[in-house]
């Protein structure tokens, strides 16, 4: 069996991350029990765990953040319901439009660039009561968001929000696929962020290193109707007690370590900065996603990819101009300069 990777220096996502040998070993030795009947200690202690960091009463342990994503907004919205969300969200272009497949809602998505909206913004998107309209159920913040580059929805931003979904009448829904990047960076913690929040979730495999597994919390209520769906859609388990024993390790180990990948996107954005045809999306790196453009190259972003390619770099391709670079704990600081002289080379060939 080969353990290499395919691309020695895998940028595409934070999800290319592999389980380290340490983690391997929890995993191995993991005690479990039927998860599905609410046995597996491991489960049990990874939920309780992550429902305390969130400050939420229960958790669910759930095979991927779009299933907590879905599982969510199916538990929140009625038919015919609306859900408020930035424009550039996952659950509106990367989720298969599940919403409306399971939830069988829509989403108003809030144009943003960075994906985070104001609280006029959010009362200008919600629909007066009658019969004609959709009703607007639930707002969604993605924390952080991801093709807003990494944006970290500021703590007083998401006390507005809050303050205002409650005016308004909306359940909250935190898609925290990114969660722990934004308390790192902020210092902030994840409570501070999670608790007023109707249903939040942090996601273990991508940043924190884990090969499977989300976490959505919400109150004791809530948990129960979500854990309804979770065997609806077959994500109820067994002896999921070896990956969730990766969960609870990374929640030891890998959370701090979260602040080197986003000094790494901070470099490698110097190190592309100035190289000719490259213009950073954005110009601030709040974690570890860095997108840039590449219009001005003469190349499309797919030959790019097909150049790094060659030197073992793989970048994500996100349109045929623009391009996202992702940094995680598989990536080390000199893998930066690499990967950066890479693109230098591409650029010019
Ligand atoms: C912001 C955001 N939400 C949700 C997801 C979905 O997570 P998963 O790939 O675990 O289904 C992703 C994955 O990239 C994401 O970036």
């Amino acid at each position: 069996m080969s353990m290499r990777p395919p691309f020695p220096i895998d940028l595409v996502s934070d999800t290319a991350t592999r389980p380290s040998p340490a983690m391997r070993e929890v995993m191995a030795r993991a005690e479990v029990g039927d998860e599905q009947r609410g046995e597996d200690p491991s489960v049990n202690a990874l939920t309780e765990k992550v429902a305390a960091m969130l400050g939420q009463e229960a958790a669910i342990f759930l095979p991927s953040g779009t299933m907590c994503n879905q599982i969510a907004l199916a538990v929140h919205c009625l038919p015919g319901d609306e859900i408020i969300a930035a424009g550039n969200s996952h659950i509106v272009s990367s989720e298969g439009a599940g919403a409306s497949v399971f939830a069988h809602s829509v989403i108003r998505g809030i144009g943003s660039e960075r994906g985070i909206f104001s609280t006029q913004e959010l009362a200008a998107a919600v629909r007066s009561p009658g019969v004609k309209a959709p009703r607007s159920k639930v707002v969604c913040i993605e924390q952080t968001n991801n093709r807003g580059g990494g944006a970290v929805w500021p703590l007083e931003t998401v006390h507005e929000i809050v303050g205002a979904a409650r005016d308004l009448n909306l359940a909250l829904h935190m898609d925290g696929a990114r969660l722990m990047n934004a308390c790192v960076a902020t210092q902030v913690s994840a409570e501070s962020y999670a608790k007023p929040f109707d249903s939040v979730w942090l996601d273990l495999s991508k940043g924190l290193g884990c090969p499977i597994g989300g976490v959505l919390a919400g109150s004791a209520e809530f948990i129960q109707q979500a854990n309804r769906w979770k065997h609806r859609f077959g994500g109820a388990m067994r002896q999921a007690g070896i990956v969730a024993a990766a969960g609870l390790y990374a929640l030891e180990h890998n959370i701090d370590r979260l602040a080197e990948d986003h000094c790494n996107a901070r470099l490698f954005a110097e190190q592309i900065r100035e190289l000719p045809g490259i213009c950073l999306r954005f110009d601030r790196i709040d974690t570890n996603l860095v997108f840039f453009d590449v219009s001005d190259s003469g190349k499309t972003s797919a030959e790019i990819a097909r150049g790094l390619a060659e030197y073992g770099v793989r970048i994500g391709v996100e349109s045929q101009s623009l391009m996202r670079v992702v940094f995680h704990l598989d990536i080390n600081t000199s893998m930066v300069g690499t990967a950066a002289e890479a693109l230098k080379a591409v650029l010019v060939q």
